[in-house]
Protein backbone atom coordinates (compact mmCIF):
# COMPACT_ATOMS: atom_id res chain seq x y z
CA UNK A 1 0.00 0.00 0.00
CA UNK A 2 0.88 3.42 -0.97
CA UNK A 3 1.76 6.09 1.93
CA UNK A 4 -1.51 7.71 2.44
CA UNK A 5 -1.48 11.57 2.14
CA UNK A 6 -4.14 13.95 3.18
CA UNK A 7 -5.50 16.75 1.92
CA UNK A 8 -3.85 20.15 3.33
CA UNK A 9 -5.25 21.16 6.18
CA UNK A 10 -7.05 17.89 6.56
CA UNK A 11 -4.21 15.79 8.55
CA UNK A 12 -5.36 13.37 11.29
CA UNK A 13 -3.58 14.68 14.63
CA UNK A 14 -0.78 12.98 15.71
CA UNK A 15 -2.46 11.24 18.52
CA UNK A 16 -5.18 10.19 15.93
CA UNK A 17 -5.40 5.96 15.61
CA UNK A 18 -7.17 5.92 12.15
CA UNK A 19 -9.31 2.78 10.92
CA UNK A 20 -12.64 3.43 10.13
CA UNK A 21 -11.84 7.00 8.96
CA UNK A 22 -8.41 5.60 7.09
CA UNK A 23 -9.51 7.24 3.75
CA UNK A 24 -11.22 10.27 4.98
CA UNK A 25 -10.24 13.28 3.49
CA UNK A 26 -7.34 11.04 1.97
CA UNK A 27 -5.54 12.71 -1.14
CA UNK A 28 -6.34 11.00 -4.27
CA UNK A 29 -9.21 8.59 -2.74
CA UNK A 30 -12.83 8.41 -3.93
CA UNK A 31 -15.82 6.25 -3.59
CA UNK A 32 -15.14 4.11 -6.62
CA UNK A 33 -15.16 -0.23 -6.39
CA UNK A 34 -12.20 0.03 -8.35
CA UNK A 35 -10.34 2.52 -5.44
CA UNK A 36 -11.57 -0.09 -2.80
CA UNK A 37 -10.76 -2.85 -4.13
CA UNK A 38 -6.71 -1.81 -5.63
CA UNK A 39 -6.43 -1.55 -1.63
CA UNK A 40 -7.15 -5.20 -0.12
CA UNK A 41 -11.22 -4.01 -0.84
CA UNK A 42 -13.92 -7.26 0.33
CA UNK A 43 -10.68 -9.52 1.10
CA UNK A 44 -12.45 -9.54 4.88
CA UNK A 45 -15.77 -10.31 3.27
CA UNK A 46 -14.13 -12.93 0.91
CA UNK A 47 -12.44 -14.78 3.78
CA UNK A 48 -15.39 -14.18 6.26
CA UNK A 49 -17.09 -16.60 3.38
CA UNK A 50 -14.91 -19.38 4.31
CA UNK A 51 -15.62 -19.41 7.69
CA UNK A 52 -18.94 -20.76 9.56
CA UNK A 53 -20.55 -18.03 10.32
CA UNK A 54 -20.56 -18.18 14.15
CA UNK A 55 -17.04 -18.18 14.14
CA UNK A 56 -17.50 -14.23 12.84
CA UNK A 57 -19.48 -13.61 15.59
CA UNK A 58 -17.02 -15.41 17.88
CA UNK A 59 -14.37 -12.99 16.69
CA UNK A 60 -16.60 -9.93 17.05
CA UNK A 61 -17.70 -11.29 20.62
CA UNK A 62 -13.45 -11.57 21.23
CA UNK A 63 -12.65 -8.05 20.00
CA UNK A 64 -15.35 -6.49 22.45
CA UNK A 65 -16.67 -3.96 20.34
CA UNK A 66 -19.54 -2.11 21.67
CA UNK A 67 -22.29 0.09 19.40
CA UNK A 68 -21.23 3.19 18.20
CA UNK A 69 -24.61 4.81 17.87
CA UNK A 70 -25.25 5.59 21.57
CA UNK A 71 -26.07 2.74 24.05
CA UNK A 72 -22.18 1.01 23.87
CA UNK A 73 -23.48 -2.43 24.15
CA UNK A 74 -21.38 -5.42 23.12
CA UNK A 75 -21.91 -6.10 19.31
CA UNK A 76 -21.16 -9.70 19.34
CA UNK A 77 -23.68 -10.57 22.26
CA UNK A 78 -26.50 -8.49 20.78
CA UNK A 79 -26.19 -10.67 17.58
CA UNK A 80 -26.07 -13.82 20.24
CA UNK A 81 -29.55 -12.64 21.01
CA UNK A 82 -31.12 -13.96 17.80
CA UNK A 83 -33.27 -16.89 19.28
CA UNK A 84 -31.22 -20.18 18.61
CA UNK A 85 -34.16 -22.39 17.30
CA UNK A 86 -35.28 -19.57 15.09
CA UNK A 87 -36.84 -20.43 11.72
CA UNK A 88 -38.10 -17.06 10.69
CA UNK A 89 -36.04 -14.67 8.56
CA UNK A 90 -33.53 -12.60 10.36
CA UNK A 91 -32.97 -8.82 8.78
CA UNK A 92 -30.49 -6.62 9.81
CA UNK A 93 -30.20 -2.81 9.67
CA UNK A 94 -27.83 -0.14 9.21
CA UNK A 95 -28.81 2.85 11.51
CA UNK A 96 -27.66 5.69 9.72
CA UNK A 97 -30.17 8.26 11.06
CA UNK A 98 -27.54 10.31 12.46
CA UNK A 99 -29.69 12.67 14.28
CA UNK A 100 -28.18 13.04 17.82
CA UNK A 101 -27.23 16.77 17.76
CA UNK A 102 -22.93 17.36 18.50
CA UNK A 103 -23.01 13.77 16.29
CA UNK A 104 -21.53 13.91 13.04
CA UNK A 105 -18.93 10.58 12.24
CA UNK A 106 -21.34 8.33 9.64
CA UNK A 107 -22.21 10.71 7.32
CA UNK A 108 -18.28 10.53 6.08
CA UNK A 109 -17.99 7.52 6.05
CA UNK A 110 -21.19 7.31 3.75
CA UNK A 111 -19.76 10.19 1.81
CA UNK A 112 -16.07 9.07 1.14
CA UNK A 113 -16.02 5.50 2.23
CA UNK A 114 -19.76 3.57 1.20
CA UNK A 115 -17.87 0.15 0.30
CA UNK A 116 -16.01 0.24 4.08
CA UNK A 117 -19.89 0.19 5.29
CA UNK A 118 -21.47 -2.39 2.89
CA UNK A 119 -18.63 -4.90 3.22
CA UNK A 120 -18.47 -4.52 7.06
CA UNK A 121 -22.73 -5.13 6.48
CA UNK A 122 -22.10 -8.24 4.26
CA UNK A 123 -20.25 -10.10 6.40
CA UNK A 124 -22.13 -9.02 9.92
CA UNK A 125 -25.43 -10.51 7.65
CA UNK A 126 -23.22 -13.68 6.94
CA UNK A 127 -22.58 -13.69 10.60
CA UNK A 128 -26.53 -13.38 11.68
CA UNK A 129 -27.92 -15.23 8.88
CA UNK A 130 -29.54 -12.33 7.14
CA UNK A 131 -30.29 -11.98 3.73
CA UNK A 132 -32.24 -8.88 3.47
CA UNK A 133 -30.37 -5.67 4.96
CA UNK A 134 -31.46 -2.04 5.20
CA UNK A 135 -29.57 1.12 5.67
CA UNK A 136 -31.85 3.61 7.20
CA UNK A 137 -30.42 6.98 6.39
CA UNK A 138 -31.81 10.24 7.23
CA UNK A 139 -33.23 12.16 4.91
CA UNK A 140 -31.28 14.91 5.62
CA UNK A 141 -28.61 13.37 3.75
CA UNK A 142 -29.56 12.68 0.12
CA UNK A 143 -25.91 12.69 -1.44
CA UNK A 144 -25.13 9.87 1.37
CA UNK A 145 -28.35 7.50 -0.13
CA UNK A 146 -27.26 8.26 -3.86
CA UNK A 147 -23.69 7.18 -3.08
CA UNK A 148 -24.23 4.08 -1.50
CA UNK A 149 -26.87 3.26 -4.48
CA UNK A 150 -23.89 3.22 -6.77
CA UNK A 151 -22.02 1.43 -4.38
CA UNK A 152 -24.37 -1.27 -4.22
CA UNK A 153 -24.89 -1.63 -7.72
CA UNK A 154 -20.77 -1.86 -7.88
CA UNK A 155 -21.26 -4.69 -5.06
CA UNK A 156 -23.69 -6.38 -7.20
CA UNK A 157 -21.58 -6.51 -10.30
CA UNK A 158 -18.46 -8.05 -8.73
CA UNK A 159 -20.39 -10.29 -7.17
CA UNK A 160 -20.29 -9.52 -3.60
CA UNK A 161 -24.11 -8.95 -3.67
CA UNK A 162 -26.99 -10.84 -5.18
CA UNK A 163 -27.34 -14.70 -5.15
CA UNK A 164 -24.55 -16.84 -4.72
CA UNK A 165 -21.99 -14.51 -3.41
CA UNK A 166 -18.38 -15.34 -4.67
CA UNK A 167 -19.69 -19.13 -5.03
CA UNK A 168 -20.59 -19.46 -1.25
CA UNK A 169 -24.05 -19.90 -1.73
CA UNK A 170 -25.05 -17.26 0.75
CA UNK A 171 -27.39 -14.70 -0.88
CA UNK A 172 -27.65 -11.20 0.07
CA UNK A 173 -29.64 -8.10 -1.08
CA UNK A 174 -29.28 -4.22 0.46
CA UNK A 175 -31.70 -1.68 0.17
CA UNK A 176 -31.45 1.71 1.27
CA UNK A 177 -34.52 3.64 2.55
CA UNK A 178 -34.43 7.26 3.31
CA UNK A 179 -36.12 8.46 6.35
CA UNK A 180 -38.50 11.87 6.37
CA UNK A 181 -36.60 13.74 9.07
CA UNK A 182 -37.77 12.32 12.34
CA UNK A 183 -35.34 12.74 15.46
CA UNK A 184 -37.34 9.39 16.82
CA UNK A 185 -36.40 7.15 13.42
CA UNK A 186 -32.82 7.04 15.18
CA UNK A 187 -34.06 4.92 17.66
CA UNK A 188 -34.03 1.14 16.66
CA UNK A 189 -37.81 0.35 17.58
CA UNK A 190 -39.19 3.65 15.78
CA UNK A 191 -36.99 3.21 12.46
CA UNK A 192 -38.30 -0.60 12.04
CA UNK A 193 -41.76 0.91 12.59
CA UNK A 194 -40.56 3.85 10.15
CA UNK A 195 -39.00 0.63 7.83
CA UNK A 196 -42.18 -0.91 7.78
CA UNK A 197 -44.63 2.09 6.06
CA UNK A 198 -46.27 3.08 9.67
CA UNK A 199 -45.58 6.37 12.07
CA UNK A 200 -41.93 6.28 14.15
CA UNK A 201 -43.35 5.21 17.29
CA UNK A 202 -40.95 3.67 19.07
CA UNK A 203 -42.02 -0.26 20.54
CA UNK A 204 -41.86 -1.25 23.94
CA UNK A 205 -38.89 -3.07 25.08
CA UNK A 206 -39.89 -6.10 26.59
CA UNK A 207 -41.03 -7.67 24.81
CA UNK A 208 -39.84 -6.24 21.13
CA UNK A 209 -36.26 -6.37 21.61
CA UNK A 210 -35.26 -6.53 17.64
CA UNK A 211 -33.08 -9.42 17.94
CA UNK A 212 -36.02 -11.22 18.59
CA UNK A 213 -39.22 -9.73 17.72
CA UNK A 214 -37.77 -6.65 15.16
CA UNK A 215 -38.93 -5.89 11.58
CA UNK A 216 -41.68 -7.48 10.58
CA UNK A 217 -41.74 -9.35 14.23
CA UNK A 218 -38.72 -11.21 12.76
CA UNK A 219 -35.59 -10.92 14.35
CA UNK A 220 -33.62 -8.28 13.31
CA UNK A 221 -29.75 -7.28 14.09
CA UNK A 222 -29.62 -2.78 14.21
CA UNK A 223 -26.46 -1.37 14.14
CA UNK A 224 -24.82 1.76 13.75
CA UNK A 225 -23.16 2.90 10.56
CA UNK A 226 -19.72 3.10 12.58
CA UNK A 227 -20.23 0.01 14.70
CA UNK A 228 -20.57 -2.38 11.37
CA UNK A 229 -17.52 -0.76 9.68
CA UNK A 230 -15.56 -2.12 12.51
CA UNK A 231 -16.63 -5.82 12.17
CA UNK A 232 -14.32 -5.40 8.66
CA UNK A 233 -11.29 -4.78 10.55
CA UNK A 234 -11.66 -7.59 13.53
CA UNK A 235 -11.60 -9.77 10.63
CA UNK A 236 -8.90 -8.27 9.36
CA UNK A 237 -6.80 -8.04 12.81
CA UNK A 238 -8.75 -11.28 14.70
CA UNK A 239 -10.38 -10.03 17.44
CA UNK A 240 -7.82 -10.41 20.30
CA UNK A 241 -5.43 -8.15 18.11
CA UNK A 242 -8.45 -5.69 17.50
CA UNK A 243 -9.28 -6.09 21.53
CA UNK A 244 -5.33 -4.71 22.55
CA UNK A 245 -6.48 -1.32 20.94
CA UNK A 246 -8.09 1.01 23.54
CA UNK A 247 -8.73 -0.31 27.21
CA UNK A 248 -10.01 -3.35 28.93
CA UNK A 249 -14.14 -3.57 28.15
CA UNK A 250 -13.15 -0.27 26.41
CA UNK A 251 -11.72 -1.74 22.72
CA UNK A 252 -10.99 -0.32 19.78
CA UNK A 253 -11.11 2.88 18.06
CA UNK A 254 -14.03 4.86 17.91
CA UNK A 255 -14.79 8.81 16.35
CA UNK A 256 -15.18 11.45 18.68
CA UNK A 257 -17.01 14.72 17.13
CA UNK A 258 -15.84 18.03 18.54
CA UNK A 259 -18.08 20.96 18.46
CA UNK A 260 -18.33 23.83 20.35
CA UNK A 261 -15.61 26.58 21.71
CA UNK A 262 -12.71 24.91 20.69
CA UNK A 263 -10.18 26.07 18.10
CA UNK A 264 -10.42 23.28 15.96
CA UNK A 265 -13.62 21.85 16.09
CA UNK A 266 -14.34 18.48 14.06
CA UNK A 267 -13.39 14.54 14.28
CA UNK A 268 -10.79 12.46 15.87
CA UNK A 269 -10.56 8.98 16.05
CA UNK A 270 -9.42 7.55 19.06
CA UNK A 271 -8.58 4.36 20.62
CA UNK A 272 -11.18 4.43 22.95
CA UNK A 273 -9.51 5.34 26.40
CA UNK A 274 -6.69 6.13 25.41
CA UNK A 275 -7.07 9.71 25.22
CA UNK A 276 -7.98 12.69 28.03
CA UNK A 277 -10.78 14.93 27.91
CA UNK A 278 -7.84 17.23 28.68
CA UNK A 279 -5.87 15.82 26.22
CA UNK A 280 -9.00 15.99 23.45
CA UNK A 281 -10.07 19.36 24.22
CA UNK A 282 -6.37 21.24 24.87
CA UNK A 283 -3.95 19.40 23.01
CA UNK A 284 -6.12 17.88 19.84
CA UNK A 285 -8.82 20.56 19.30
CA UNK A 286 -6.27 23.53 20.09
CA UNK A 287 -7.86 24.37 22.95
CA UNK A 288 -10.32 27.11 24.07
CA UNK A 289 -10.79 30.08 21.60
CA UNK A 290 -9.50 33.30 22.48
CA UNK A 291 -8.15 32.38 25.74
CA UNK A 292 -11.21 31.78 27.29
CA UNK A 293 -11.47 29.50 30.36
CA UNK A 294 -13.62 25.99 30.31
CA UNK A 295 -17.19 25.88 31.73
CA UNK A 296 -19.11 22.94 30.92
CA UNK A 297 -18.30 19.36 28.08
CA UNK A 298 -21.59 17.47 27.27
CA UNK A 299 -19.45 14.55 26.37
CA UNK A 300 -21.45 11.90 24.55
CA UNK A 301 -24.64 14.05 22.14
CA UNK A 302 -26.95 16.24 23.39
CA UNK A 303 -28.83 13.45 25.89
CA UNK A 304 -25.78 12.85 27.96
CA UNK A 305 -25.66 14.87 30.74
CA UNK A 306 -23.48 17.80 31.19
CA UNK A 307 -19.98 18.26 33.42
CA UNK A 308 -19.29 21.25 35.12
CA UNK A 309 -15.44 22.00 34.42
CA UNK A 310 -14.63 22.28 38.37
CA UNK A 311 -16.70 19.03 39.17
CA UNK A 312 -14.44 16.27 41.02
CA UNK A 313 -15.55 12.72 40.09
CA UNK A 314 -15.01 9.58 41.93
CA UNK A 315 -13.63 6.75 39.58
CA UNK A 316 -12.44 3.05 40.34
CA UNK A 317 -8.78 2.46 39.32
CA UNK A 318 -7.84 -1.27 39.84
CA UNK A 319 -9.73 -1.93 43.60
CA UNK A 320 -8.39 1.50 44.77
CA UNK A 321 -11.31 4.73 44.03
CA UNK A 322 -9.33 7.98 43.22
CA UNK A 323 -10.83 11.28 42.78
CA UNK A 324 -10.59 13.34 39.24
CA UNK A 325 -11.47 16.50 37.59
CA UNK A 326 -12.91 16.89 34.21
CA UNK A 327 -9.51 17.15 32.42
CA UNK A 328 -8.18 13.88 33.56
CA UNK A 329 -11.79 11.78 32.32
CA UNK A 330 -10.35 8.74 30.03
CA UNK A 331 -13.04 8.99 26.85
CA UNK A 332 -14.27 5.91 26.87
CA UNK A 333 -17.53 3.98 27.79
CA UNK A 334 -17.51 2.89 31.55
CA UNK A 335 -15.89 6.24 33.07
CA UNK A 336 -18.09 8.65 31.38
CA UNK A 337 -20.56 6.48 33.11
CA UNK A 338 -18.96 6.68 36.53
CA UNK A 339 -18.62 10.01 35.86
CA UNK A 340 -22.35 10.31 35.72
CA UNK A 341 -23.13 11.06 32.27
CA UNK A 342 -22.31 8.65 29.09
CA UNK A 343 -19.90 8.48 26.01
CA UNK A 344 -23.15 8.24 23.75
CA UNK A 345 -22.75 8.98 19.96
CA UNK A 346 -19.20 10.41 20.23
CA UNK A 347 -20.29 13.81 20.33
CA UNK A 348 -18.47 16.44 22.74
CA UNK A 349 -20.04 20.04 23.05
CA UNK A 350 -17.51 21.88 24.54
CA UNK A 351 -18.74 25.47 26.46
CA UNK A 352 -16.56 27.96 27.74
CA UNK A 353 -17.59 30.37 30.49
CA UNK A 354 -19.31 33.00 27.79
CA UNK A 355 -22.15 30.43 27.84
CA UNK A 356 -25.04 31.63 29.12
CA UNK A 357 -26.43 27.92 31.06
CA UNK A 358 -29.94 28.88 30.23
CA UNK A 359 -29.94 29.23 26.78
CA UNK A 360 -27.87 26.51 26.37
CA UNK A 361 -30.83 24.34 27.96
CA UNK A 362 -33.43 25.95 25.78
CA UNK A 363 -31.91 25.65 23.11
CA UNK A 364 -31.76 21.38 23.66
CA UNK A 365 -35.19 21.71 25.48
CA UNK A 366 -36.69 23.18 21.95
CA UNK A 367 -35.10 20.44 20.12
CA UNK A 368 -36.66 17.95 22.24
CA UNK A 369 -40.00 19.46 22.34
CA UNK A 370 -39.98 19.61 18.76
CA UNK A 371 -38.93 15.80 18.61
CA UNK A 372 -41.37 13.68 20.55
CA UNK A 373 -43.37 11.02 18.89
CA UNK A 374 -45.69 12.47 21.03
CA UNK A 375 -46.49 8.68 22.42
CA UNK A 376 -46.72 8.68 25.83
CA UNK A 377 -48.05 11.41 28.23
CA UNK A 378 -45.18 12.32 30.34
CA UNK A 379 -42.59 13.13 27.33
CA UNK A 380 -44.94 14.65 24.44
CA UNK A 381 -46.54 17.19 27.29
CA UNK A 382 -43.31 16.89 29.47
CA UNK A 383 -40.70 18.12 26.78
CA UNK A 384 -43.37 21.01 25.78
CA UNK A 385 -43.72 22.25 29.53
CA UNK A 386 -39.22 21.70 29.65
CA UNK A 387 -39.25 24.11 26.69
CA UNK A 388 -42.01 26.08 27.91
CA UNK A 389 -40.18 27.17 31.03
CA UNK A 390 -36.69 27.32 30.02
CA UNK A 391 -38.18 29.47 27.46
CA UNK A 392 -39.89 31.93 30.50
CA UNK A 393 -36.03 31.81 31.90
CA UNK A 394 -34.77 32.89 29.01
CA UNK A 395 -36.88 35.75 28.04
CA UNK A 396 -36.37 36.40 31.83
CA UNK A 397 -39.92 36.44 32.74
CA UNK A 398 -39.38 33.20 35.39
CA UNK A 399 -39.79 33.07 39.03
CA UNK A 400 -37.06 31.19 41.37
CA UNK A 401 -40.18 28.33 41.66
CA UNK A 402 -40.08 27.80 37.99
CA UNK A 403 -36.48 26.30 37.76
CA UNK A 404 -37.86 23.91 40.52
CA UNK A 405 -41.20 23.44 38.35
CA UNK A 406 -38.84 22.26 34.85
CA UNK A 407 -36.96 19.99 37.31
CA UNK A 408 -39.90 18.45 38.82
CA UNK A 409 -40.95 18.29 35.24
CA UNK A 410 -38.09 15.97 34.15
CA UNK A 411 -38.17 13.90 36.68
CA UNK A 412 -41.38 13.19 36.10
CA UNK A 413 -40.64 11.79 32.39
CA UNK A 414 -37.53 9.99 33.33
CA UNK A 415 -37.75 6.23 33.88
CA UNK A 416 -41.56 6.86 32.55
CA UNK A 417 -42.08 6.53 29.14
CA UNK A 418 -41.99 3.63 26.34
CA UNK A 419 -38.53 4.55 24.80
CA UNK A 420 -35.33 6.43 26.33
CA UNK A 421 -36.23 9.38 24.34
CA UNK A 422 -37.83 9.94 27.54
CA UNK A 423 -34.53 10.11 29.59
CA UNK A 424 -32.38 11.77 27.07
CA UNK A 425 -35.10 14.15 26.95
CA UNK A 426 -35.32 15.31 30.37
CA UNK A 427 -31.10 14.24 31.59
CA UNK A 428 -30.08 18.19 29.99
CA UNK A 429 -32.68 19.75 32.36
CA UNK A 430 -31.84 17.54 35.73
CA UNK A 431 -27.95 17.67 34.58
CA UNK A 432 -28.20 21.45 34.14
CA UNK A 433 -30.27 22.37 37.16
CA UNK A 434 -28.52 20.42 39.38
CA UNK A 435 -24.88 21.90 38.58
CA UNK A 436 -25.87 24.87 37.23
CA UNK A 437 -29.26 26.13 39.64
CA UNK A 438 -27.77 29.36 40.81
CA UNK A 439 -26.79 30.50 37.66
CA UNK A 440 -30.65 29.65 36.76
CA UNK A 441 -32.00 31.36 39.80
CA UNK A 442 -29.88 34.41 38.88
CA UNK A 443 -31.53 34.15 35.47
CA UNK A 444 -34.88 34.68 37.09
CA UNK A 445 -33.84 38.15 38.37
CA UNK A 446 -36.75 40.71 36.89
CA UNK A 447 -33.62 43.52 36.86
CA UNK A 448 -31.22 41.39 34.49
CA UNK A 449 -34.01 40.40 32.43
CA UNK A 450 -32.22 41.90 29.09
CA UNK A 451 -28.64 40.99 29.60
CA UNK A 452 -30.62 37.15 29.85
CA UNK A 453 -31.66 37.48 26.32
CA UNK A 454 -27.74 37.70 25.32
CA UNK A 455 -25.99 34.53 25.71
CA UNK A 456 -22.49 35.86 26.26
CA UNK A 457 -23.65 38.83 29.05
CA UNK A 458 -25.90 36.90 30.86
CA UNK A 459 -23.23 35.33 32.90
CA UNK A 460 -22.03 39.00 33.98
CA UNK A 461 -25.70 39.38 34.60
CA UNK A 462 -25.93 36.70 36.98
CA UNK A 463 -22.15 37.73 39.04
CA UNK A 464 -20.53 34.50 37.93
C1 LIG B 1 -34.02 8.92 20.77
C2 LIG B 1 -32.95 8.03 20.23
C3 LIG B 1 -32.29 8.36 19.05
C4 LIG B 1 -31.31 7.53 18.53
N1 LIG B 1 -30.68 7.90 17.38
C5 LIG B 1 -29.71 7.08 16.87
C6 LIG B 1 -29.05 7.43 15.66
O1 LIG B 1 -29.34 8.47 15.04
N2 LIG B 1 -28.10 6.57 15.18
C7 LIG B 1 -27.80 5.39 15.83
O2 LIG B 1 -26.94 4.65 15.36
N3 LIG B 1 -28.39 5.05 16.98
C8 LIG B 1 -29.35 5.86 17.51
N4 LIG B 1 -29.99 5.48 18.66
C9 LIG B 1 -29.64 4.17 19.26
C10 LIG B 1 -30.40 3.02 18.57
O3 LIG B 1 -31.67 2.87 19.19
C11 LIG B 1 -29.66 1.69 18.66
O4 LIG B 1 -29.35 1.44 19.99
C12 LIG B 1 -28.38 1.67 17.82
O5 LIG B 1 -28.64 1.97 16.47
C13 LIG B 1 -27.75 0.29 17.92
O6 LIG B 1 -26.54 0.27 17.21
P1 LIG B 1 -25.15 -0.04 17.92
O7 LIG B 1 -25.39 -1.22 18.85
O8 LIG B 1 -24.25 -0.38 16.81
O9 LIG B 1 -24.77 1.18 18.68
C14 LIG B 1 -30.97 6.31 19.21
C15 LIG B 1 -31.62 5.99 20.41
C16 LIG B 1 -32.59 6.83 20.92
C17 LIG B 1 -33.26 6.45 22.20
S1 LIG C 1 -40.66 8.51 25.15
FE1 LIG C 1 -41.30 10.18 23.81
S2 LIG C 1 -40.37 9.66 21.86
FE2 LIG C 1 -40.37 7.75 23.08
S3 LIG C 1 -42.28 6.73 22.59
FE3 LIG C 1 -42.73 8.04 24.33
S4 LIG C 1 -43.49 9.96 23.40
FE4 LIG C 1 -42.45 8.84 21.81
Amino acid sequence: MSQITYKAGKEPHAREHRLIFKNVDREGWDTSMDKYMSEGGYDQLKKALTWEPKAVTDEVKKSGLRGRGGAGFPTGVKWGFIPPNNTKPVYLICNADESEPGTFKDRYIMHQDPHQLIEGMVISCFAVGAKLAYIYVREEFPEAAKILETAIGEAHKKGFLGKNIQGSGFDLEIYVHRGAGAYICGEETGLIESLEGKRPYPRIKPPYFPAALGLYMCPTIVNNVESLCHVKHIMEMGGDEYAKLGTPRNTGTRIVGVSGDVVNPGYYEIEVGKVTMGELINDMCGGLRNGRRLKAVIPGGSSAKVLRADERFKIKKGDEEVEIGIEDIPMDFDTMMACGSMAGSGGVIVMDDSRSMAWVLNNLNNFYAHESCGQCTPCREGSLWMKKLSDRIVEGNASPEDVDTLESVAYQIDGKTICAFGEASSWPTESFISKFRDELIAGTDKEKKDSIKNPVTALAAAGL
